[in-house]
């Protein structure tokens, strides 16, 4: 087995010589004037490597895989009571379908589509103003990448409001079935500004440690979540964090992972490292395309995956 330095460089190289990149996310303008050729790729070891290759320390958009962290937030405040709200399957449809939603009442598939990712925003929206949820998701995930420096793009947030309207069917449409408890322009207040938080794959990856190790941030011992909290977390990334490609990533990669449309996915792997790697060119279910590839090649390589002995 190679050395984790010498997998990442070996994985960004190859990447990097790559032309079929996938296409970049128009649908949010803000998110289109990205450059494609962009790569980078950071792992975290739970022994406290940082090992990091390509554009690995430049932001980017971290969109969906926000909702991890809002998801963590919601079961810390709500527990299990959060499940009579959203459901914990796979949906088999794109991020932002909204055909389950009439015959399942209101109640989304899972936290990971964006009409279960409303509803947690909803959650968080209990007892504050959207400026205040928002300052405590920002917050948060400053804490668990213990980095202040992390800042929230307002220009993609406001970029996303602008051409939002099917986030705004689908919250108006679960707020019809009283799935949500604010009005669905707060709620989505709160939702376009968390997806538009901007990580580098170094932060994203510290951020993520608490999720390999068992819920507990390995650097400093303390506990984020319990060890159940943090296994059904990975498993909920597993089966939903790719949306109607996560069975295909759970194939391929075979560790659970949350991708977002800026191009990021964040991977665990349990007991060992949180992985996170930008590749701005999309595949056909939005999801990063050389992102995927290089975690495919990267747990090949390691050995990696849930399912290994
Ligand atoms: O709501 C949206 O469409 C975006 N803020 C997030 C979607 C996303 O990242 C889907 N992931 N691949």
């Amino acid at each position: 087995m190679p050395e984790l330095e010498q997998a990442l460089a070996e994985v960004a190289a190859e990447m990097a010589a790559r032309t079929d990149r996938g296409n970049v996310a128009t649908y949010i303008p803000q998110l289109g004037k990205v450059d494609p050729r962009k790569f980078g790729i950071a792992a975290v070891t739970n022994d406290g490597r940082v090992i990091l290759a390509g554009d690995a320390d430049q932001p980017f958009s971290i969109q969906s895989v926000s909702k991890v962290f809002t998801l963590t937030l919601a079961l810390g405040k709500i527990g299990d009571a959060l499940w009579q709200r959203v459901g914990r399957e796979p949906s088999g449809n794109p991020f932002n379908s909204i055909v389950q939603l009439e015959h399942e009442n209101g109640i989304p598939r899972n936290p990971f589509i964006n009409a279960g990712a409303i509803v947690i925003s909803d959650v968080l929206l209990a007892g504050h103003q959207p400026r205040e949820a928002i300052g405590e998701i920002l917050r948060f995930i400053q804490f668990l990448a213990d980095d202040d420096t992390i800042i929230i793009d307002r220009d993609v947030a406001a970029s996303e409001r602008a051409t939002g309207y099917r986030n705004f069917a689908l919250a108006n449409y679960m707020k019809s079935f009283g799935n949500l408890h604010h009005e669905p322009e707060l709620a989505l207040g709160v939702y376009f500004h968390h997806c538009a938080v901007a990580m580098s794959c170094r932060q994203l990856a510290m951020a993520g440690r608490f999720l390999a190790n068992g819920g507990r941030n390995p650097a400093t011992g303390h506990s984020v979540v319990s060890a159940e909290r943090a296994r059904r977390i990975g498993a909920l990334m597993l089966t939903c964090g790719h949306y109607d490609g996560s069975g295909d990533f759970a194939f391929r990669v075979g560790i659970p992972g949350k991708s977002g449309v800026g191009g990021g996915i964040l991977g665990i792997v349990p007991g060992v490292a949180s992985l996170a790697v930008w590749s701005p060119g999309l595949n056909e279910n939005g999801n990063s395309k050389l992102g995927s590839i290089a975690l495919e090649k990267l747990a090949r390589m390691m050995g990696w995956s849930i399912f290994a002995p």
